[in-house]
């Protein structure tokens, strides 16, 4: 069988310096908020490009942490909006709600699968504060298009970068580095992932960058003197040891998964398949490959059946949630026609050349 997503064979390329790592954690015998963490830390800010990183405890946090941490400093307040793609990961979403604001849902492009600038400008009220861009399936945002916008209306921009690690603009700029904030999660099937749970937030802004940590530890910036209410979500010194070592092999591996994704492109020819936009630039890691079929379902079966393993991301969109019963009955057909047709091939820096002709081979055969 092919796996969707090899971890153990991904993690397994870094054994030895996991492991030399691991006892040197063992023999330092400091856990929490350590020179692991801060090593990590500086190495992911300039990796990013910007001047801050700091490492919270899921990408889901570093969400919730930026919108916390403007909301602390008094240009977001409880309710405002936030505009953010319909057919994000729901914990996009989840995170707006979380800290007491209100999702905008804007439909995506079909062929990027990232918000449709266009429809932004009908949404702004008097309440929104800011755009959530996400950088789904690891290509970048229409960024120019929504800074452009955000400016125009004096509104915060912040990145979704959990699926994105790695990926750049036609000038050379990192996602992360595209807005006033940016969220990374680090989960162990993205495209920089931990060992376990981990996250991040970059940002150019040295009292958001304070902040967020400062939030990110119960509030506190002395050991039991609190001057925020805040939450506890802390990356672990174990886990920013193993991102150290990863994130030195980052680029290679985002250039195998374009690789694949090339091949993929140039050589699916099924007529009943709709392959992904991509413009061979840096600016998609492909962290996911996401195709899109009629006949999803079938498709699926038919090539779990030849030994191939794939994933829908996302089989609901999150207006179609029961968590969100009172968006159920809105419509967004894009968002929707997605969920229905998407279809994520197996996409890694692990799989091989003969993996890589057979999922081919069993697409082009496949017809119904
Ligand atoms: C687009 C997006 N946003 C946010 C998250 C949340 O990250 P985490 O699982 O680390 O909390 C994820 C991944 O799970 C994601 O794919």
């Amino acid at each position: 069988m092919i796996k969707f997503l090899d971890l153990q064979k991904i993690n397994h390329r870094f054994e030895k310096e996991f492991q030399e790592s691991f006892q040197s954690f063992l023999e330092v015998g400091w856990y929490i908020n350590g020179s692991q963490v801060t090593k990590f830390e500086k190495e992911y800010a300039l990796y990013c490009g910007t001047q801050f990183c700091v490492g919270v405890g899921n990408g889901f946090d570093a969400i919730k942490l930026i919108l916390k941490a403007y909301i602390a400093l008094g240009e977001i307040h409880l309710g405002d909006e936030i505009i953010v793609p319909a057919n994000t990961y729901i914990a996009t979403i989840l995170a707006i709600t979380e800290v007491g604001l209100t999702p905008v849902l804007v439909e995506p492009e079909i062929a990027t699968f990232n918000m449709d600038v266009s429809f932004i400008s009908k949404k702004i009220t008097t309440k929104t504060k800011a755009i959530l861009a996400v950088h789904l399936y690891g290509q970048l945002a229409n960024m120019k298009g929504i800074n452009k916008i955000a400016k125009e209306h004096s509104l915060l921009v912040f990145e979704d970068a959990a699926q994105a690690h790695g990926a750049m603009d036609e000038h050379g700029n990192r996602a992360g580095n595209l807005s006033n904030a940016a969220a990374f999660s680090f989960y162990p099937g993205k495209n920089l992932g931990a060992l376990g749970d981990a996250g991040s937030v970059t940002t150019n802004n040295k009292q958001i960058a304070a902040l967020v940590r400062v939030l990110a530890n119960y509030g506190s910036d002395k050991k039991y003197f609190n001057s925020h209410k805040g939450i506890n979500s802390r990356l672990d010194e174990l886990q920013a040891g193993i991102l150290s070592i990863k994130l030195k092999e980052l680029d290679a591996d985002n250039a195998k998964r374009r690789a694949i994704a090339q091949r993929y492109l140039s050589e699916i020819k099924n007529k009943t398949i709709v392959l992904p936009t991509y413009h061979k630039s840096k600016n998609h890691v492909f962290h996911l490959f996401v195709i899109l079929c009629e006949k999803r379902d079938e498709l699926q079966v038919y090539l779990d059946r030849n030994g191939i393993q794939t994933m829908i991301h996302y089989p609901l969109s999150p207006h179609q949630q029961e968590a969100y019963a009172e968006w159920n009955e809105l419509s967004f057909p894009i968002t929707e026609k997605i969920h229905e047709e998407a279809l994520s091939l197996p996409i890694s820096p692990v799989l091989t050349t003969k993996e890589v002709d057979l999922i081919i081979e069993k697409i082009n055969a496949w017809t119904y």
